[in-house]
């Protein structure tokens, strides 16, 4: 299929009728749909789907930096290029599919204009299959085609719909140290034992461990991220104040929305001239009471 602005769009389906939805922009997921057809992720009433700007939700890639954490645009080009579809995708890893061939291979190369902002060579495929359990799982495997090393940060910048932020809370982050964006990237330790929200929060918290569950009390359901090869979560909510900076975003839409990414950020991946990272996401979701 394809938007409105003629950019070609992937749908992903399984028996049941749970759905995903991948735009070849940015290789973004822009919606992820349970087989009763509920939308899972948010995106924004005010989302630009022109190029070149990023689209508000779904789920961006920021690829080969985080944030501003470098030299580079903020959240890097991943998600502000046209990526392919890989007509001839290498098979499915049964541990990869949970069961179901409902995939998709899109692939990122750099162009001219990026080698020149970054000058390394690489081949980035990206993976989205939908389980037969509805499950979304998101498979990275970035290569280096070049000859010399090169470093580069990951986030699965994920935005998940929730009914209200005041009803939701974070579990699998006790304990953990945290980048704090909003303070100077200053390092903090999380204190409490659940993740609850009363005000605008941008973190990075390190090394956590590979599932982290975000609770949704008034929809009585959890979000499960389950991770490998990426050891930072991000969150982020922009509360009422930056909501209202910015154009692409509703001034009330932070209530629906948060942020959680994995993502590989502290400590970048660096890869040696003809090696593959691999970075998985699996998303979930559990009725809970
Ligand atoms: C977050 C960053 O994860 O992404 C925030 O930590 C940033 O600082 C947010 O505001 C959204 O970024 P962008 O570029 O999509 O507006």
């Amino acid at each position: 299929t394809k938007d409105r602005n003629g950019i070609d769009q992937v749908v992903l389906r399984n028996p049941r009728g749970a759905s995903a939805r991948v735009s070849l922009y940015g290789g973004q997921v822009l919606s992820w749909k349970t087989d009763q057809g509920e939308e899972l992720l948010f995106t924004s009433s005010k989302a630009i789907f022109k190029p070149p700007n990023p689209v508000r939700g779904g789920i961006p890639i920021c690829f080969p930096q985080f944030g501003n954490r470098g030299a580079l645009e903020q959240h890097g080009f991943a998600r502000k290029k046209m990526w392919v579809i890989d007509e001839n995708p290498p098979p499915l890893h049964p541990n990869d599919s949970n069961g179901n061939k409902a995939y998709v291979d899109l692939l990122l190369k750099p162009s001219e204009e990026d080698l020149r902002i970054w000058p390394h060579s690489f081949e980035f495929r990206l993976r989205v299959c939908l389980g037969a359990d509805g499950n979304l799982i998101l498979l990275s495997r970035i290569r280096n085609i070049n000859c010399k090393p090169f470093s580069f940060s990951i986030a699965y910048h994920t935005y998940f719909s929730i009914s209200d932020i005041s009803e939701v809370r974070i579990e699998g982050l006790e304990t953990l140290d945290y980048l704090d964006n909003l303070c100077q990237k200053e390092r903090f330790t999380e204190q409490g034992n659940t993740l609850t929200f009363e005000s605008e929060v941008d973190r990075v918290y390190l090394s956590s461990s590979n599932v982290v569950a975000v609770f949704d009390h008034q929809k009585k359901r959890t979000y499960t991220i389950r991770k490998e090869g990426l050891p930072d979560i991000v969150v982020w909510n922009p509360w009422e104040k930056k909501s209202k900076s910015m154009v692409d975003f509703g001034d009330e839409e932070y209530k629906q929305m948060l942020c959680v990414d994995g993502a590989a950020i502290e400590k970048p991946i660096t890869l040696k001239p003809g090696e593959e990272w691999r970075g998985r996401l699996e998303l979930s979701i559990v009725p809970s009471c």
